[in-house]
């Protein structure tokens, strides 16, 4: 039987590795514009690290975390980043070095779910995190550059969805109104929210069952029960985000599926896109309480994360320019072309002066492929236009006994002798003056 690639998990081949590319390089420029730098975490953390974090009774680690034991240890292959990203910053004592730390991550993460169009077993995120700062500026700003960042790819048609958890006694209060509202209705609930309404009754309103949906909607709103410090904290938020410009709707529905929330809540959608009900591209928050609980100081933090497959389905096509070598060298060998063994020593002149070509090239910064397969010089010619090169070299004995190297431009079929002596130089200049929007520089 073929091997074939997990389930939900995808080899991504290189014309779409160029797409994801380019999502990283803008992440990455957009993220550094804010002062975020970049953290590497491993992909493999001690189990409980997420289970205390995410929270027990989340659907992540009720069903879906890749845990393994090896060595003794309880391990899961990372289903996000937050939570390694701040006991790394627990670990590290960065706190104490810094007042506000601002760190960027991007990398594979993996969650058993059921695979559909834009959710993944093995998938993406690129992410933001930021400790120390508990203002409301800070929550907008990440959302403005989660925004930003969507906008820069070309991602239009956006919702920002906000909400507040609030903190501390809220939470207790809201659990408590959820609690009374729920526990009535108990039995037409889904079994899952049955289980969950003593533990985390929030988890019903995030469920997907249409058993919950309706006593959800109808639930009370986390708004009506604010204290005072969240109240102004949430209006805080909404007045940075529009003094920035970024549209918002506050949605009391939102509640996402972590524990480790606390106040601002947000989420991206990209309308446009043939997502389905996987159009969230972005989530995140506050968790204030996360980095005490692994043991660091009390410290302020919120982020986000962005699924990398599913903006890559919203980002309309551009023109890719594809991974052509520019320069498509051919060693024109006459004893291959007459069918003969090459010599055993080593390799004829005309490849030898090939290599020398293309290693010269290279060394210039132009991308090129070599071709000392052999063959007759047309049919050498015929694999130098398949292959969307601007210029072929060709290096035939005739060439060599010049001391000299033919260079066809294959679109404006002209060519000419360059010296060999110095010809990288010569067809790099060529190379650059046909990217730039200048004629191309061939002598005919
Ligand atoms: P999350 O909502 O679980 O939050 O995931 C964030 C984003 O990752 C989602 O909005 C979605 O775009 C993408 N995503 C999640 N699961 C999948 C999947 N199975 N397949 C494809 N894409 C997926 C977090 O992960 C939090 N760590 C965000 C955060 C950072 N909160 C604070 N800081």
């Amino acid at each position: 039987m073929k091997i074939r690639a997990v389930r939900g998990m995808n080899d991504i081949l290189p014309p779409e590795a160029k797409k994801w590319r380019r999502v990283e390089a803008v992440f990455r420029r957009v993220a550094e514009r804010y002062g975020y730098g970049e953290v590497r975490t491993p992909l493999i953390e001690d189990t409980s690290l997420f289970s205390k974090q995410m929270g027990e009774t989340s659907d992540v680690v009720e069903k879906e975390m890749y845990s393994f034991e090896r060595h003794g240890d309880s391990l899961t292959v990372r289903p996000e980043g937050t939570a390694g990203a701040a006991r790394a910053f627990v670990e590290h004592g960065v706190g104490a070095k810094e007042p506000v730390t601002r760190w960027y991550y991007l990398g594979p993460m993996f969650r058993g779910e059921r695979p559909a169009k834009g959710r993944y077993r093995q998938f993406h995120q690129v992410g933001c995190e930021l400790y120390g700062d508990p203002g409301p500026v800070s929550d907008a700003e990440m959302i403005e550059l989660a925004y930003r960042f969507l906008e820069e790819l070309g991602i239009g048609d956006l919702t920002v969805h906000l909400n507040s958890l609030g903190s501390g006694d809220t939470r207790a209060r809201y659990r408590k109104a959820l609690l009374d509202y729920f526990t009535p209705m108990a039995g037409s609930l889904s079994e899952d929210s049955q289980r969950r309404l003593e533990k985390n009754p929030l988890r019903i309103l995030d469920s997907k069952d249409a058993r919950d949906r309706d006593a959800a909607a109808k639930a009370p709103s986390i708004v009506d029960v604010l204290d005072e410090e969240d109240r102004r904290h949430f209006e805080g938020v909404k007045g940075a985000l529009s003094a920035m410009g970024i549209p918002f709707v506050v949605d009391p529905a939102l509640v996402r599926g972590l524990d480790y929330y606390t106040r601002t809540l947000f989420e991206i959608k990209a309308n446009g896109a043939d997502l389905g009900a996987q159009s969230t591209v972005c989530g995140g928050g506050r968790y204030d309480e996360m980095v005490e609980s692994l043991g660091g100081h009390k410290t302020p933090a919120i982020g986000f994360a962005m699924g990398v497959e599913r903006i890559l389905v919203a980002m309309p096509e551009v023109a890719q320019d594809e991974a052509k070598a520019s320069v498509y060298v051919v060693a024109v060998d006459e004893r291959a072309d007459a069918g003969a063994e090459p010599a055993p020593a080593g390799v004829s002149l005309q490849t030898a002066a090939a290599l020398r070509l293309g290693s010269e090239l290279r060394k210039r910064g132009i991308a090129c492929l070599v071709d000392a397969r052999g063959g007759k010089l047309k049919a050498m010619l015929k694999r130098a236009d398949a292959s969307g090169a601007k210029l072929c070299a060709i290096l035939g004995a005739d060439e060599i006994s010049r001391r000299e190297v033919t260079v066809k431009d294959l679109a404006a079929h002209a060519q000419d002798a360059v010296g060999l002596e110095g010809a990288a130089e010569v067809i790099a200049g060529r190379v650059r003056a046909k990217a730039g929007s200048q004629p191309a520089g061939v002598e005919h």
